[in-house]
C-alpha cells in the first residue's frame, strides 16, 4: 500500500515537471507502457495475500485513475499552450495595407512579334529560329550574292574578328537553314529574330532590330499566294479596310522582287506627315525565291517554287502605335516601355 502511495506521489511530481507534449508522452510510456510502473503495480495484485488483495486492488485502480486523469489534464493544457503560442507567432494583421508586387510586362517588340506569330500560325506558318551569328556564306553567298556582288552594299555589315563570321544583317539566311532542314518537304515557316547593321543610328534606323522572315515552298506556290498572304496579314494586323500596293524592286535572292506598301493608317491615303504626303507606308520586301537560292537549299527549281518576305516588327510597331523614333525601342526608358 505504501508503494502505491509513493508511486502516486512520484507520478504526479514528474508530471508537473513535464513541460511539453513530448515530455508528457514520455511520462505516459514510463508509467502506463507495457512495462510501465503503474502496469507493473496492477500486475502485482496476484502476489498480494488474499486478505489484502481487495483493498490493494481498489487502491491500485484509484491510483491508476488519478494518474490518468492528471495526465490527460496536463496534456490538454500543454496542447492549448502550444496552440496559443502558434497563434501569437503567426498572427496576421489583415488590416495592414498589402505589399505592392512590381508587375513586369512584355516589351513592345515582343508584343508585336507575338501578334505576328499568331496571325501566321493561323495561316499555317510554323516558327523556325536560326542563329544571329552567321557566316558570310549563308548571309550572302548562298543568297545569290558572291563576294564583291554590288548588292552587298545594301547591308552594312558587322564583321567579327574571325574572318567570314558576322552578325546577320537580315533573317534571309534562315531561308537556307530551314530549307536544308526540311528539303524536299513543302515549307510554310516564319523566321523571326534580331539583325544587326553597321549604320548611323537615326530616328528611322537602328543598328539592331528584329525581322520576321516568311518562306513558303511547294510545287505550286505563286505570286498570287504571296499577295494573298500579305493582304490577309495586313488586314488582320491593321484592320479589314487596309489596301495593299505592290511595287517592283530588287533583291538578289528573289525574282521577281517586290516591295509592299499599305495605305496610310493615319490619313487613309490622302497624304499626311506619317506617310510623307504619299498616302502609302512601306511594310515589307518580298518576292519569289530565286532558283539559285532554292537549289542552294536543296530544292529542285524545276519542281519547286516559293515566295519569301521580310519585315521589321519595330517598323510595324511604329506604325501601329505612332512611335516616331526607333531609338526608343532599346533605350530602356521605362516611361516609354510602360505605355504598352
Ligand atoms: N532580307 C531583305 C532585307 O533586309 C528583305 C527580304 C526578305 C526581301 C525576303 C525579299 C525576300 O532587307
Amino acid at each position: 500500500m505504501s508503494d502505491l502511495a509513493s508511486l502516486e506521489q512520484r507520478g504526479l511530481a514528474e508530471l508537473q515537471e513535464s513541460a511539453d507534449e513530448a515530455a508528457l508522452r514520455a511520462w505516459n510510456t514510463k508509467y502506463f507502457g507495457k512495462t510501465g510502473t503503474v502496469s507493473a503495480a496492477l500486475k502485482k495484485v496476484g502476489e498480494v495475500p488474499p486478505a489484502e488483495r481487495r483493498a490493494y486492488g481498489q487502491e491500485a485502480n484509484r491510483v491508476k485513475e488519478a494518474l490518468t486523469r492528471a495526465y490527460e489534464e496536463q496534456l490538454a493544457k500543454a496542447k492549448e499552450e502550444k496552440l496559443a503560442q502558434n497563434l501569437a507567432a503567426e498572427s496576421l494583421d489583415v488590416t495592414l495595407p498589402g505589399r505592392r508586387v512590381d508587375q513586369g510586362r512584355l516589351h513592345v517588340s515582343t508584343q508585336v512579334l507575338r501578334t505576328i506569330f499568331a496571325i501566321f500560325a493561323d495561316l499555317g506558318f510554323q516558327l523556325f529560329r536560326t542563329r544571329e551569328v552567321e557566316d558570310d556564306l549563308t548571309n550572302f553567298e548562298l543568297l545569290n550574292m558572291p563576294p564583291h556582288h554590288p548588292a552587298r552594299d545594301m547591308w552594312d555589315t558587322f564583321h567579327t574578328t574571325t574572318p567570314g563570321v558576322l552578325l546577320r544583317t537580315h533573317t534571309s539566311p534562315g531561308q537556307i537553314h530551314v530549307m536544308r532542314a526540311y528539303c524536299p518537304k513543302p515549307i510554310r515557316a516564319i523566321l523571326p529574330g534580331m539583325c544587326y547593321r553597321y549604320e548611323a543610328i537615326t530616328t528611322r534606323s537602328e543598328i539592331m532590330f528584329n525581322q520576321v522572315e516568311g518562306l513558303a515552298i511547294g510545287d505550286h506556290v505563286t505570286m498570287a499566294d504571296l499577295k494573298g498572304t500579305i493582304v490577309a496579314f495586313a488586314r488582320r494586323l491593321f484592320g479589314e479596310d487596309r489596301q495593299v500596293r505592290i511595287r517592283s524592286s530588287y533583291f538578289p535572292f528573289t525574282e521577281p522582287s517586290i516591295e509592299v506598301d499599305m495605305d496610310c493608317i493615319v490619313c487613309g491615303g490622302k497624304g499626311c506627315s506619317l506617310c510623307k504626303r504619299s498616302g502609302w507606308l512601306e511594310i515589307m520586301g518580298a518576292g519569289m525565291v530565286h532558283p539559285t537560292v532554292l537549289r542552294n537549299g536543296g530544292y529542285d527549281p524545276e519542281r519547286f517554287t516559293g515566295f519569301a518576305f521580310g519585315m521589321g516588327p519595330e517598323r510595324i510597331a511604329m506604325l501601329k502605335y505612332a512611335i516616331d523614333d526607333i531609338r526608343q525601342f532599346w533605350a530602356n526608358d521605362l516611361r516609354f516601355l510602360r505605355q504598352f
